[in-house]
């Protein structure tokens, strides 16, 4: 039974650095932390071959099942466990496994769509982005994306010209305006991310 809960979102850019800087809390925080992407919210489309789903846009606010995810958000908090689901960016789509998650003392909340949606907002303590520039972030995604998301370099250059970028003006750059804190430079930022932990820690106690 947890007394406190503190919820933290880890907002910023697509291959800004949130992933990383959340693995690098968990070094920290070890067994109080769970984990909660908005990723795994993806909306599931059955109803669409491959072809149709990989050209979907998953820019966009409407490409999440955002209320799953805040009652799921809420369940932990009322210290319920929770069965994630899971998805699969290789096929685009929710895959048939889930994780059960059981409540912690800390939520991370990571997403570059998070701060968009005030009820989501609401929900957390801290507020965090990640800022990284685009054309670094261009890079890491490339790579990244032909590496673990099966995904060939023309399909991410027109995915990101495409819905990557705009959507990224649109919802993303302008949620920055309700962080709390912003890092600059994603993991490679120490001294910010090491502020960032005492923070925490504090809140914890
Ligand atoms: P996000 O979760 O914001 O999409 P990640 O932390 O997953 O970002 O980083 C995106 C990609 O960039 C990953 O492949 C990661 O290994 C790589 N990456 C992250 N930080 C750095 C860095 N400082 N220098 C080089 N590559 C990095
Ligand atoms: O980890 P990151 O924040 O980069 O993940 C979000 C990105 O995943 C989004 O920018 C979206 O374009 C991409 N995505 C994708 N294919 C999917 C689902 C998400 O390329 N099927």
């Amino acid at each position: 039974m947890n007394d406190k809960v503190t919820i933290v979102g880890i907002a910023g850019g697509t291959a800004s650095g949130k992933t990383t800087i959340v693995r690098m809390i968990k070094e920290k925080f070890g067994d109080d932390i769970v984990v909660i992407s908005h990723d795994s919210y993806y909306k599931a489309h059955n109803d669409l071959s491959y072809e149709d789903r990989s050209r979907l846009n998953y820019d966009h606010p409407e490409a999440f099942d955002t209320a799953l995810m805040i009652e799921d958000i809420k369940k932990l908090k009322n210290n319920e466990a929770i069965d994630m689901p899971v998805y699969d960016y290789t096929i685009h789509n929710r895959s048939d496994a889930t994780v059960h998650i059981v409540p912690k003392k800390l939520i991370i909340i990571e997403g570059f769509m998070i701060l968009e949606n005030k009820e989501l907002r609401d929900l957390m303590d801290i507020k965090v982005f990640v800022e990284t520039d685009a054309d670094e972030r261009l890079l890491r995604r490339i790579r990244r994306d032909m590496v673990e998301r099966a995904r060939s370099i023309d399909s991410i250059l027109t995915q990101y010209i495409e819905t990557v970028k705009p959507m990224h003006e649109q919802f993303v750059e302008p949620s920055k305006k309700y962080a709390d804190i912003i890092i600059p430079r994603g993991g490679e930022n120490i001294t910010g991310i090491t502020i960032l932990e005492e923070h925490l820690k504090h809140m914890m106690d």
